[in-house]
């Protein structure tokens, strides 16, 4: 299967309400109270340039979606909305749109911090190798805007008892103030690039463990919280629970 990632535009504004039907779908079967995303929303983002859509290359179909979002007077930028159809999900696509979401971010917004809020382990993993770095909320947008998002949340009460300091998603941020103190990272849109698949491998295996642990720390802190709101649950019975905000 290949696919074709763009910038979206104007000639894409038909898609949008196919892509808010993939949203209420995955929100449905996710068990999240994420909010309905309006049509209208989503084409306004395709006609500014602010959103990367994806086909699968010979049916055509929408096969993805994700758009960028400025919180905090442009200080902080956040990659939301991301969506891959069901018919093409673990084949890599998720990557590619979130690579070319952070490197539209990162043209658009140089100095902007570029953050989300996930509770998807696909999109930690993906995040990580985008250079993201899990962070406390506190280190996140204090706009009022932003964490109104998380109202339509199953969610919620978790985040408001806590005084906005925990909640079941774990935020993720790029600082640019890190590269300027390092290596400097191409703001182009990623190219193809040949892959030493030995070392790909090793990478990938050492990752991989670090984000199993992971995920079994994400799991207690579940259990942990869902306990504050009188909800008992054990570390395997997290998952069936709707768990999750999920890159608002
Ligand atoms: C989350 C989602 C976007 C992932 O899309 P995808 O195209 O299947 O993801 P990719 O194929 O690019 O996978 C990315 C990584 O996650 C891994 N992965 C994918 N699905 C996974 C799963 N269900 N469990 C564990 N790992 C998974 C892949 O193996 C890959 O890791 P690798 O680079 O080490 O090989 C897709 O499942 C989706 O649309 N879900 C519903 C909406 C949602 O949750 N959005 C996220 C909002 S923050």
């Amino acid at each position: 299967m290949s696919f074709t990632v763009q910038i979206a535009n104007e000639s894409h504004v038909h898609y949008a309400e196919k892509i808010c039907e993939l949203m209420e779908i995955s929100a449905k079967q996710r068990g999240t109270g994420i909010a309905k995303r309006d049509p209208e929303y989503i084409k306004n983002k395709m006609r500014d340039g602010k959103a990367i859509i994806a086909f699968e290359d010979q049916s055509l179909i929408v096969a993805g979606f994700c758009y960028i979002e400025t919180w905090g007077h442009g200080k902080y930028v956040a990659n939301s909305g991301l969506i891959v159809n069901h018919e093409f999900r673990q084949s890599g696509l998720a990557t590619k749109i979130k690579e070319q979401a952070f490197a539209l971010s990162r043209q658009k917004y140089p100095d902007a911090k570029v953050f989300g809020l996930t509770t998807s382990l696909p999109v930690m993993k993906i995040n990580s190798d985008l250079g993201y770095k899990p962070v406390t909320f506190s280190e996140l947008t204090d706009d009022e805007q932003f964490w109104k998002g998380c109202q339509s949340c199953v969610n919620y009460d978790i985040l408001t008892r806590t005084s906005r300091k925990h909640c079941l998603c774990t935020g993720m941020l790029f600082d640019p103030a890190w590269e300027k103190s390092n290596v400097e990272v191409s703001t182009e849109m990623p190219k193809i690039k040949s892959i030493n698949h030995e070392r790909k491998e090793k990478e990938q295996s050492k990752r991989y463990s670090k984000l199993k642990v992971y995920n079994r720390w994400m799991k207690r802190k579940a259990v942990i919280l869902f306990k504050m709101i009188g909800i008992n649950v054990n570390e395997s019975e997290v998952d069936k629970i709707g768990s999750g905000q999920s890159g608002k």
